[in-house]
């Protein structure tokens, strides 16, 4: 038999209707707030994610589902590990930027070839949000205060935790990276594997490294605060402010980096303790540079190319849900409200019942079973979770009425035919 392939994951009818529950939610805090939504294609060049997530990062380097199609040449292709890189796309392609400052919404598989546990598939669901426009630190902090509604209205405030940094400007990361670089090269030696090859690729990711030998060498390391210049530290310090004033607790996490590198500025991310180490529901920051950066792509001036300010985030759907689980479960609603069992004799004059009834009564959820014997759907009823069963045979179609069952209770009595158009006979 032909299985799915290892961390592409089934979503079942018992776990969609709490997929669909979330994002009802989410989408409509996102409409709270003005964002619009774009859908964006699953595939991109592959160039695209390259050169906006960085070469030297794991996503890139080891994690992405490349191709090439039947084109002639053949186009590297990547199906998208991430949505940033594939929103700024969009924007600059269709001129969105012009005059206008969109704050966009997106939600969608995303795929990496991760190890696959709990909470980290190799096909995810990601919810994202990309704000443009702004280089002010308000827009980091509404982005910020827009998820921590979020969790309030998905009852998961208690189970999040803020932590936040600063990645200051490229400049200032690159005299940090020399500074860190001269200091570990020394220590090589006590450094695990992965560090001692972020050495040379992406030393800034030595700072979250999960090792405690490592992290015991960074405590004297240099610290990337000291080399954040006036006005880096001046945003940050006003991102602080403002979610203080909002009432939003925070944590300052020295060592947050984040796997992308197009960040400069405010990162952050939302932790739980609830989720073993797969801990980050949300995660984003600001990205001044990356719209300049692939608008220049192909152009011969670098220089003459406008940057656009933009900061966003992205969830984690099924770490979402997870934690919701664990915490708050969406109660399960029973696929159907009321069953409707018909004679095979008189059928038609069940479909056309139901029908009629979906029509006058947009709140219910309406099951038939096929025309076999009554006691065959009757059993179907039984069996559907709905809370009444509406039963027509030639009597009832006769005396213009229908009989109904309490599947609860099992009582049963006849009624007249429109009972349930009267919304007060029957609340859902
Ligand atoms: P990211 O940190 O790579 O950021 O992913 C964001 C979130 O996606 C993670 O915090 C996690 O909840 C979820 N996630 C990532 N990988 C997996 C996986 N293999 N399985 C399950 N969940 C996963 C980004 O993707 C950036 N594009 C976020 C962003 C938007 N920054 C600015 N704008």
């Amino acid at each position: 038999m032909i299985k799915a392939i290892k961390g592409f994951n089934d979503i079942l009818p018992d776990q969609s209707a709490k997929w669909l529950h979330l994002e009802s939610i989410l989408a409509d805090v996102l409409g709270r707030y003005g964002y619009e939504h774009i859908r964006l294609p699953i595939v991109e060049q592959t160039d695209l994610f390259a050169r906006a997530i960085g070469g030297a990062t794991d996503i890139v380097e080891k994690e992405m589902y490349s191709f090439t199609d039947k084109s002639e040449p053949p186009t590297p292709l990547a199906l998208r590990p991430e949505g940033t890189a594939g929103a700024v796309r969009a924007v600059i392609e269709h001129n969105l930027l012009r005059g206008d400052t969109p704050k966009l919404w997106y939600i969608g598989p995303m795929f990496r070839y991760e190890r696959p546990q709990k909470g980290r598939y190799r096909q995810f669901h990601q919810l994202g949000v990309e704000s443009f426009g702004s280089a002010l630190p308000d827009a980091d902090a509404e982005l910020i205060a827009m998820t921590h509604l979020m969790w309030q209205e998905l009852g998961l405030k208690d189970e999040m935790r803020l932590e936040l940094n600063s990645l200051g400007e490229l400049d200032e990361r690159h005299a940090y990276r020399e500074a860190l670089v001269a200091y570990l090269t020394d220590k090589q030696g006590q450094l695990d594997e992965d560090s001692k090859r972020r050495l040379t690729t992406n030393p800034l990711r030595i700072l979250d490294s999960k090792e405690a030998s490592t992290q015991a060498l960074l405590a004297e390391a240099p610290k990337l605060a000291e080399f954040l210049g006036a006005e880096s530290k001046a945003h940050f310090e006003q991102v602080q402010a403002y979610l203080t004033a909002l009432g939003i607790e925070f944590e300052i996490n020295p060592h947050l980096v984040r796997g992308l590198d197009y960040y400069n500025k405010t990162v952050f991310e939302w932790v739980t303790d609830k989720l073993g180490s797969q801990a980050t529901v949300c995660a984003g920051g600001r990205y001044d540079g990356l719209v300049g950066q692939l608008k220049s792509i192909g152009t011969s001036d670098d220089k003459a190319v406008k940057s656009e300010p933009a900061v966003g985030f992205a969830m984690g759907l099924e770490r979402l849900l997870l934690l919701i689980d664990a915490v708050s479960p969406i109660a399960e609603l029973p696929a159907c409200d009321i069953f409707v069992v018909a004679h095979p004799e008189v059928y038609s004059a069940g479909i056309s019942y139901a029908q009629a009834l979906r029509y006058s009564r947009p709140d219910l959820r309406v099951k038939m079973a096929s025309a076999t014997s009554l006691k065959a759907q009757m059993k179907k009823a039984d069996k559907s979770g709905a809370a009444l069963t509406v039963i027509i045979a030639q009597q009832e179609l006769d005396d213009n009425t229908i009989s109904i069952k309490d599947m609860q209770t099992g009582e049963q009595k006849t009624v007249a035919q429109d009972w349930l158009s009267t919304k007060d006979n029957f609340v859902r």
